[in-house]
């Protein structure tokens, strides 16, 4: 199979020197994108600026901000059997990003934030039926309240399965997780490391018909 994995926060910019960002860490990102090359498919990884080492046996393709990861996603989608959609898109983006740098003394400062595009949404929209679209959602409340969050998000964005978790998940070693479609839990609320957690989504994703 060609699975395309997107993983990491996206960094907006303020100024030349400063941005918004996010707590991904892109370790789950980067966990499917290894566990997928290791099952022995062709894999392309869309990584953000984060710390975490992306995996050999992948081609890995570069993003900073969501306007970036739009294009990149965009060109490679129809390519793709499935797509992971791991990466923590930031919501907002600065209006008008100041050219060069702000000065304190230029304080106290208001700026406007836009939302970002739905990305997700965007390429679902133009899915064919043997693509496989598996989404991620971060939730809060106990777990019936973020399977519900996460199921109503499936159904908005288009997607095949979502995989729930919570905040705490975002820059850790595991994951308090589950794996649903609209109407069935194909894997049930559990602790994992982000590399079971990998395998298993590889494992249902080869399985899907
Ligand atoms: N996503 C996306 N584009 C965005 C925001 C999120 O494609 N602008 C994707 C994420 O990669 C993830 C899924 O949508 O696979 C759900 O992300 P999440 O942040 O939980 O949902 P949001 O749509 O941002 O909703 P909210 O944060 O308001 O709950």
């Amino acid at each position: 199979m060609r699975i395309l994995v997107t993983a990491g926060p996206t960094r907006e910019p303020i100024d030349s020197v400063r941005f918004i960002t996010n707590a991904s860490s892109g370790r789950m990102g980067c966990a499917v994108a290894s566990a997928a090359a290791k099952a022995g498919h062709d894999v392309t990884l869309l990584l953000g600026p984060c710390p975490s080492e992306p995996p050999s046996g992948c081609e890995v393709v570069r993003f900073t901000t969501a306007a970036e990861m739009k294009r990149d996603l965009e060109s490679r989608f129809g390519d793709c059997d499935a797509l992971v959609m791991a990466a923590a898109v930031g919501d907002f983006t600065p209006q008008t990003p100041v050219s060069g740098k702000l000065r304190r003394s230029a304080g106290p400062v208001e700026m406007r934030l836009l939302p970002t595009d739905d990305l997700l949404a965007g390429v679902a929209e133009g899915k064919r039926a043997d693509q496989r679209i598996v989404a991620f959602a971060v939730e809060e409340g106990d777990e019936q309240q973020m399977s519900a969050a996460a199921r109503r998000k499936l159904a908005a964005k288009g997607a095949d399965f979502i995989v729930v978790n919570s905040p705490a998940a975002m820059s850790a070693e595991t994951s308090r997780a589950a794996v649903l479609t609209a109407d069935d839990v194909l894997l049930p609320w559990s602790e994992r490391t982000k590399t079971e957690l990998a395998a298993e989504i590889v494992g249902l994703l080869t399985a899907s018909p």
